[in-house]
């Protein structure tokens, strides 16, 4: 080691180290108080008249018009005249639409008597196939469409949960997570752990590492012969809340094991989420297998079928320009005729910026993106929620 270097290495010496742990804790111990300071939690952004019409389907001009004829309440117009509304405002609109509106129906798109909570499903074993991606923002859509949803973070991971601004190790290290509403000992209703959220129209169970438990939970629970079993234990929670929802959103860990049974069984619809690639789809091939054979066995547990109004493969992180990935996605909707959804989700680096400060592409001030590029990404993403809409439509035997 020449001189030079000694003297560098002896420049970074346990002095140093010992400052790095410092400047980190400190820093560390800074952030944390910002994260409890209830005033930086999460808020939503406001959107703009263009963004509302298309949520509420009516022309920016009828938009305008109803403020000038001032059966629109006012809201925050900018120093340039652009109006910006808060959900709650987009929420009042559609109140009023439907009361007043031709179509007032349309502007109910909810439930209706007889009509029965649809609970959707994210599942895939393949890890990184955008079912937490694609969970936060259908919830989202929904929820700006005028839907009263519920997501249910059943992965171990908690990405979801941390998507609406909770730091999971810390506020739920104690329990208040999905967990405690299955758990076979001090169980508690569902109702207890339900967070809202700064989100309008969307509350949010968050989960927990605590949630891996359940796995050897249920194992034990299945050799004691202990009721209810884990496929009827999401159901009977959801029971207790199901008057208070359109929807429930479930977002699958990447695994086949009984939490994944669990929110299948007490699924209505799933959504397969898929990237078009061969090693995804004969991943996913194994896990519609293993789903197959397992599913069976629940039925001769629980003594009835279990059967969903749908199933959906959805098309993740698509890249039309990308030949081998097109060839793919051909292949699938050959294979898999109907079941395909027809809009794919592209890849989008609007997605996953957003997604780096744990933000949808709903969330994100639009300034801090390439407007062209965020805008091919909310058709994108509109696109698919507008046609899984239509299917939970269906399933309601609506349209
Ligand atoms: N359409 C997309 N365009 C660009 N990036 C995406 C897209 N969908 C997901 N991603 C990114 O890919 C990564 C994995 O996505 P995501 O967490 O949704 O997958 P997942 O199926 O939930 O993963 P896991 O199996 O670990 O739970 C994330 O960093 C996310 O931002
Ligand atoms: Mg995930």
């Amino acid at each position: 080691m020449d001189e030079h270097n000694l003297e560098f290495a002896q420049a970074i010496g346990s002095n140093e180290i010992g400052a790095f742990a410092d400047n980190l804790a400190e820093s560390l111990d800074r952030q944390m108080k910002i994260a409890f300071e209830p005033e930086v939690r999460k808020t939503l952004r406001r959107f703009s008249s263009s963004e509302v019409a298309e949520m509420l389907r009516v022309s920016t001009s009828n938009l305008r018009n109803r403020h000038k004829d001032g059966s629109f309440p006012d809201v925050f117009t900018d120093n340039r005249g652009h109006r910006f509304y808060s959900a709650e405002e987009i929420d009042t609109l559609r109140g009023i639409l439907g009361r007043t509106g031709k179509n007032a129906a349309a502007y109910q798109p909810g439930r209706r008597e007889g009509d029965r909570l649809q609970v959707i499903s994210m599942v895939n074993f393949k890890g990184g196939s955008s079912k937490t991606t694609a969970t936060i923002h259908l919830a989202q859509r929904y929820a700006l469409r005028g839907y009263r949803v519920l997501v249910l973070d059943l992965d171990p991971q908690a990405s979801l949960t941390t998507f609406f601004g909770f730091r999971p190790e810390l506020e739920f290290a104690e329990g208040g997570t999905i967990y405690d509403a299955l758990r076979y000992e001090n169980q508690v209703p569902l109702s207890a752990v339900i967070q809202k959220t700064y989100f309008h129209r969307l509350d949010m169970v968050p989960a927990g590492l605590m949630l891996s438990e359940y796995e050897t939970e249920t194992a034990n629970a299945l050799s004691n012969r202990i009721r209810p079993i884990f496929a009827e234990r999401l159901s009977l929670a959801l029971e207790e809340v199901e008057a208070d929802y359109d929807l429930v959103l479930i977002d699958c860990p990447p695994q086949l094991g009984f939490i994944t049974l669990t929110a299948l069984a007490a699924s209505t619809g799933l959504l397969v989420t898929v990237i078009p690639g061969m090693l995804d789809i004969a991943s996913m091939s194994q896990f519609l297998k293993l789903a197959s054979e397992t599913v069976k066995a629940v039925e001769d547990a629980i003594g009835k079928r279990v059967s969903w109004d749908f199933v959906k493969f959805l098309i993740t992180r698509y890249e039309p320009s990308d030949g081998p990935q097109t060839q793919m996605a051909g292949y699938l909707r050959s294979m898999l005729a109907g079941q395909v959804m027809t809009e794919p989700m592209l890849k989008s680096t609007a997605i996953s910026d957003a997604g780096m400060t744990q933000q949808t592409i709903y969330e994100v001030d639009p300034s801090q993106l390439i407007r062209k590029t965020l805008d091919r990404a909310l058709t994108s993403v509109n696109s698919v929620a507008d046609e899984l809409e239509q299917t939970i439509q269906m399933a309601w035997g609506r349209r």
